[in-house]
C-alpha cells in the first residue's frame, strides 16, 4: 500500500496524519516507510535529526546515479519505521524536471526497487497541485485527505478532485481514494457540526467515521521527535490515529 496523504490547502494536518498513520502501521510489525515530499520537512523533522541529513528525497528523484535506499534513514525512536527525509532543495525539482518527459514518473519508478522492503509507504505532499504532489498521485495506489474542521474547510476540493481525475485518466488509473479524514474538529461548537454535515454531504461515504479532535498533545509530539503512540499513548490524539489506521487498513 502507498497512501498518498494530499490536500493543496495549507495546514489542514497533512503532516501530523502522514507522521501518526505512518507510526500507527509500523506499530503493526511490517517496515513502514515515511517519504516526505515537502520542502518544508516537517515530517523529516518529527523523526530524525535534520542535522544528519546529507541527501533527500531530491536527490533520489533528480540524480541518476542516488536511489532511495542511498537517503533512506532509520527513525529515531520508533522501530520499524524509516523516513525518506526532505530538504529544502525539494523546491527546485520543478524546474530540474521541467522538459523531462518521465517528470511526472520519477518517484513511482524510483520507489519501484523498494516496494518489497516496505510493504507500507506513506508519502506526505506538499501545500501544492504541482509537480512533487502530482508524482506522489502517480505512485500512489490510496489517496487520503485530510480537510481541517473549518469555515473554509471545502474550499479548494474541486481543484483537488480535478488533479485527482486526470492523473486517474491516463498516468494512474488504479488510484483509489482511500477517504476523507476530518482534523482538528472540535466536537463541542456548532460550526463544527455544521461543518461536518457539510464534509458528509460532498464526501458521503469516503469521510471516515474516525474524526481527529483538537489536540495540544499532537501539536506537541513532533518536537520531541515522537509519534502520538509513544509521546501520550494514552491520549485521545493516540486513540484517534489507531483507528483511523484500523479503518485504512479496512478500507485499503
Ligand atoms: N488534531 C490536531 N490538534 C491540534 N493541532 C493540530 C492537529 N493537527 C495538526 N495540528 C497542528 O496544526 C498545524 C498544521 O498541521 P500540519 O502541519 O499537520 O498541517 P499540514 O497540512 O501538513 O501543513 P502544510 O500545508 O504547511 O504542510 C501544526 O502546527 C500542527 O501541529
Ligand atoms: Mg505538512
Amino acid at each position: 500500500m502507498i497512501v498518498a496523504i494530499a490536500n493543496q490547502k495549507g495546514g489542514v494536518g497533512k503532516t501530523t496524519t502522514a507522521i501518526n498513520l505512518a507510526a500507527a502501521l509500523s506499530l503493526r510489525g511490517k517496515p513502514t516507510l515515511l517519504v516526505d515530499l515537502d520542502p518544508q520537512a516537517n515530517s523529516t523533522m518529527s523523526y530524525v535529526d535534520v542535522t544528519a541529513v546529507t541527501r533527500s528525497v531530491y536527490d533520489a528523484i533528480a540524480e541518476p546515479g542516488v536511489t532511495f535506499t542511498d537517503v533512506i534513514i532509520p527513525s529515531t525512536q520508533q522501530p520499524n519505521l524509516w523516513v525518506a527525509p526532505s530538504r529544502i532543495a525539494l523546491a527546485k525539482l520543478e524546474s530540474k524536471l521541467v522538459g523531462e518527459l518521465d517528470a511526472h514518473f520519477r518517484l513511482k519508478d524510483r520507489l519501484e526497487p523498494i516496494l518489497e522492503q516496505y510493504p507500507n509507504i506513506v508519502i506526505d505532499c506538499p501545500p501544492t497541485l504541482g509537480l512533487l504532489t502530482v508524482n506522489a498521485l502517480v505512485a500512489a495506489t490510496h489517496l487520503l485527505i485530510p480537510i481541517q474542521s473549518s469555515y473554509f474547510a471545502l474550499e479548494g476540493t474541486d481543484d483537488l478532485l480535478e488533479t485527482i481525475e486526470k492523473v486517474r485518466a491516463r498516468a494512474n488509473p488504479s488510484l483509489r481514494i482511500l477517504g476523507v479524514v476530518i482534523t482538528m474538529h472540535d466536537k463541542r461548537t456548532a460550526l463544527a457540526r455544521d461543518i461536518r454535515a457539510q464534509i458528509d454531504k460532498v464526501f458521503g461515504t469516503k469521510v471516515f467515521k474516525t474524526v481527529i479532535t483538537k489536540s495540544v498533545r499532537l501539536e506537541e509530539s513532533p518536537a520531541y521527535k515522537e509519534s502520538i503512540f509513544t509521546f501520550a499513548p494514552e491520549s485521545t490524539g493516540a486513540a484517534e490515529y489507531y483507528r483511523l489506521c484500523e479503518e485504512v487498513m479496512d478500507r485499503a
